[in-house]
């Protein structure tokens, strides 16, 4: 790296000056400040247009300064550019309430804008072709007017209807222990049974693990042994071990992947843990025989509320030399194109045809973290021979009521179109490769400014992750900077090895002039230093 470009911290902060100028707490608490409740309260008489727009002026000034410091949350701040082209829409109150595929009677609706983000995203994820009731192979899905809880919820919601069958085993969710917490939310809204809670009930002392039942999937191990050093992916082989057990009880089986895990940003090798399931559900008669017309018992579901986002074009810089960038880790197949070979065709096989089996029933994205819309929203998207009949078919709306939401935003999906449209697929790559070379360069920084302080930052990525985890600084930074914090025990139950971390995303508002000031500020930072 140029000094040019990344001047050494201990030129910028000689070790005298760490020691006289720790970080300015007051002043960040100052500059930081929430406005209080106070500047918005509405008397009875309402308030004067001077009043109103000072009390704007005020959670402007607060959200401008809050949103240029933004790097612990992965929610990109680059929205300028569709702020003015679209400002005219909110003349209209747009509702694109019921299924996106038909219009319905509320005709203020940006469904046709809806259905071309729906399409841009099937393209990517190799969902095939635009909804189309007569064929199930087309896909279908709409836009959240949450973010990817929503689109979690909902795919739990499809499969667990999808899987129940009057008389027979319920159905039991898997997910990893770095799922989002939304999971947990999800199977407890729904009364999804865990494998966690089916086991202690129903099989106790017997997890194959051996051991107690775990509450998720284990992650995969790392130097030390135990999952808090590891890359954030689940461990494959564990799940393949737990899905087969209850599989064998004949319970049909759900699975999630994350693809750009919450706090370690992992990608779930979803090929890979497929390739290890798809025998475990042929054993175990979850797959229908070639030519039966019957539902399966297994619902795959990727959370791409993050990775989702960039993953398309990630793979592409990676088949295709004329993008000229070659990402360091190899992301596979994680879509609905992602299709595997059955044994009965692939081994001694019964028929002697070859059947590939599509694996991926569900996928959901957030549109506010990397594709940048400035509200919560996202994309849930599944297949047309997944979908199950909607609860209801109010007239009142005129359209199926076959998603989670009754009124649904109109205005993110002017949004999304807006900024994708923006792009080629090259900028898109351009967008991912910045990201990871920006986090590379921030975990390299972060080792230098150890050997510069000699202080513990405990820097971590995972491969090919757009975040950088380290050790949690005073809390004056975490406010400064929005930094997300997790503890993490590095030797199960022992309080005194609780460690806490935070973590930067490299989203495409960050740049290297924020990292430098970041790692100047952690430079200085009393707890960092050991000095508090
Ligand atoms: C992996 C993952 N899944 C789901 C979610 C929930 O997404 P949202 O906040 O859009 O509801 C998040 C949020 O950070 C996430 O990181």
């Amino acid at each position: 790296m140029s000094p040019t470009t990344a001047p050494a911290l201990g030129l910028l902060f000689p070790a005298q000056a760490r020691a006289a100028a720790p970080v300015d707490t007051v002043g960040i608490a100052d500059i930081d400040a929430e406005p209080e409740r106070g500047d918005f309260a509405i008397p009875a008489e309402g308030l004067t247009d001077g009043q109103r727009l000072r009390a704007l002026d005020r959670m402007d000034g607060y959200l401008t300064r809050k949103r240029r410091h933004l790097v612990g949350y992965q929610a990109t701040q680059e929205l300028a550019g569709s702020a003015l082209d679209l400002a005219r829409f909110m003349l209209s109150n747009i509702n694109n309430l019921g299924d996106p595929f038909q219009s319905g009677g509320y005709k203020p609706n940006t469904k046709v804008v809806e259905r071309a983000v729906l399409d841009y995203y099937a393209r990517l994820w190799h969902a095939g072709p635009s909804y189309d009731p007569a064929d199930p192979e087309s896909y279908w899905g709409y836009m959240l007017s949450m973010g990817s809880t929503e689109g979690n919820m909902y795919a739990l919601w499809n499969a667990r209807d999808y899987l129940t069958r009057p008389g027979a085993p319920r159905p039991v969710a898997f997910y990893s222990e770095d799922t989002h917490y939304s999971f947990a939310k999800a199977v407890r809204v729904l009364g999804v049974d865990t494998f966690a809670a089916v086991g202690a009930a129903d099989y106790p002392g017997e997890c194959p693990l051996g051991g107690d039942w775990p509450a998720e999937v284990p992650s995969m191990p790392g130097p030390s042994g135990h999952s808090w050093d590891g890359t954030g992916a689940v461990d494959a082989e564990a799940l393949a071990v737990l899905v087969e057990f209850f599989a064998a009880k004949g319970h049909p089986i759900f699975v999630n992947f994350n693809l750009g895990s919450t706090f370690k940003g992992a990608h779930d090798d979803v090929r890979g843990a497929c390739e290890r399931l798809l025998p475990v559900f042929e054993r175990h008669g979850l797959l229908p025989r070639a030519g039966e017309d019957a539902r399966r018992g297994f619902w795959i579901h990727v959370d791409g509320a993050l990775g989702a986002g960039y993953a398309p074009f990630l793979r592409m810089a990676a088949a295709d030399p004329a993008f000229g960038w070659t990402p360091e880790a190899e992301l596979p197949e994680f879509d609905f194109g992602l299709t595997l070979p059955t044994r009965e065709s692939g081994e001694s096989g019964e028929s002697g045809e070859s059947r590939e089996v599509d694996m991926v029933a569900s996928i959901a994205m957030s549109g506010h973290k990397w594709a940048g819309v400035p509200w919560p929203c996202g994309v849930f998207m599944t297949k047309t021979k997944y979908q199950l009949e909607p609860p209801t078919q109010p007239e009142y709306i005129g359209a199926p009521d076959s998603t989670f939401a009754g009124s649904r935003n109109g205005f993110s999906p002017l949004v999304l179109w807006d900024h994708l449209s923006r792009l080629s697929y090259r900028d898109q790559v351009d967008r991912i490769r910045r990201s990871q070379e920006l986090a590379e360069y921030l975990e390299r920084r972060l080792r230098e400014l150890e050997q510069e302080t000699g202080a513990e930052l405990w820097p971590a990525r995972t491969p090919g992750a757009i975040t950088v985890r380290f050790r949690k600084p005073s809390p004056a930074l975490v406010a400064k900077w929005s930094l997300s914090s997790e503890n993490v025990s590095t030797t199960p139950g022992d309080p005194a090895g609780l460690r806490g971390y935070v973590h930067v995303f490299l989203m495409p508002s960050v740049d290297r002039s924020k990292l430098d000031a970041l790692l100047a500020d952690l430079a200085r930072d009393p707890v960092i230093l050991g000095i508090e």
